[in-house]
């Protein structure tokens, strides 16, 4: 019971088991890890994929054949254990190259270079049979009111994307792209700072089918957002692509805790979302093992990511099935929203006086919602007390 399979799709990042828990005020708490290790690690406890940056396999500024050799090496753990390249992603923000972006930077060259870098990982991408590229701007932002022109900024953006969509068309390369938000850190504000912001952009895109997003639990959070709800409207838009689960406390920095960890019930409902949504991505964890941990604490940390998941995932299926939670949903009118509201059109509706001349509009207003009986079945189900 609650042991994750393949069969659950959940993968994580390089960087996530391997962080070494640097921090703005700290050095590192521990060593870092070899790539091979962490993929052996991750198979072992039943996880499906493993994603990763450029840089987190094949340290920035390596030659050619170091190149080479990373790449085999970590092909062979992949072959050796089943566990799959679900995502690729590019490091755009540690090099001090970036540190005033990559796609968006002012600097003309530093902008070409960092393009040089995201179409060099796509290959690879292509190669290792990845079918989702993560493209997190974290570094595309400001710190102050003059130092980016936004509207300019966005034109860079979008002629970054462009390009690199016609790169995999021209390439025929079976890969999607997923647009990671987050509101500040490590800038001061960054561009694209919400689920919202990004799927607006999206449509600006010159190949949008190829554009979706990959929301961040904390990263909404951060902005005071609901993260089930834009994660609900990206798979209305038909965009979500890719997702980050994490825990998060509120509006603070970027904690990056274990799923599961921080707003446990909108963990729930999110869980409920993915799960009645039928959506088929991969589960994927982007999560930092606090940096008390030794390396059993980073495995337990892990491992309590896919747990909380399952957990979550069977305490969603018995509030769905409960007939008491199906007979609050309809108390609470959820059959009625389901209901187009004029299907007959505007001219049915103007003649309808029920809908208006007739229309008692106190005794509507007086009807309660009976939201909190609702609320506290689906408290019950994931306390388990039902
Ligand atoms: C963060 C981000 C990153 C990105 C990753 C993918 O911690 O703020 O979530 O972890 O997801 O860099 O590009
Ligand atoms: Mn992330
Ligand atoms: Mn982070
Ligand atoms: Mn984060």
């Amino acid at each position: 019971r609650f042991t994750p399979t393949p069969a659950d799709r959940f993968s994580f990042g390089l960087w996530t088991v391997g962080w070494q828990g640097r921090d703005p005020f700290g050095d590192a708490t521990r060593p870092a890890l070899d790539p091979v290790e962490s993929v052996q690690r991750l198979g072992e406890l039943g996880a499906y994929g493993v994603t990763f940056h450029d840089d987190d396999l094949i340290p920035f500024g390596a030659s050619d054949t170091e190149r080479e050799s990373h790449i085999k090496r970590f092909r062979q753990a992949l072959d050796a254990t089943g566990v799959v390249a679900s995502m690729v992603t590019t490091n755009l923000f540690t090099h001090p190259v970036f540190k005033d972006g990559g796609f968006t930077a002012n600097d003309r060259d530093i902008r070409r270079f960092a393009l040089r870098k995201v179409l060099r990982n796509i290959d690879l991408a292509a190669e290792l049979g990845a079918k989702t590229f993560v493209a997190w701007g974290g570094r595309e932002g400001a710190e102050s009111g003059g130092a980016k022109d936004v509207r300019l900024a966005l034109d860079r953006m979008k002629e970054a994307f462009d390009l690199l969509g016609d790169y995999v068309t021209e390439q025929g390369y079976d890969l999607r792209f997923a647009i990671e938000p987050k509101p500040n850190e490590p800038r001061g504000d960054i561009l694209l700072p919400t689920v919202g912001h990004a799927l607006a952009f999206i449509e600006r895109l010159e190949r949008p089918e190829l554009f979706g997003v990959n929301p961040e639990v904390g990263h909404e959070q951060m902005a005071g957002l609901n993260f089930p709800h834009g994660v609900a409207q990206a798979l209305w838009s038909g965009k979500l692509y890719h997702i980050d689960l994490n825990g998060q406390n509120g509006i603070k920095y970027d904690q990056d805790l274990r799923f599961g960890a921080g707003d446990l019930r909108a963990a729930f409902w999110l869980v409920d979302l993915l799960e009645s949504a039928g959506w088929d991505g991969t589960r994927h964890f982007d999560f930092k093992p606090p940096r008390t941990e030794d390396f059993d604490g980073v495995w337990a940390s892990a491992a309590g990511c896919m747990r909380n998941y399952l957990i979550l995932k069977e305490r969603a299926a018995s509030f769905r099935a409960d007939p008491l939670v199906q007979e609050a949903l309809r108390a609470s009118r959820l059959d009625q929203l389901a209901e187009p509201t004029a299907a007959d059109g505007v001219t049915a509706l103007l003649a309808d006086r029920t809908a208006y001349e007739d229309f008692d509009a106190d005794a509507a207003g007086a009807r309660g919602m009976a939201f909190e009986q609702l609320d506290q079945l689906a408290m019950d189900h994931l306390l388990g007390a039902r």
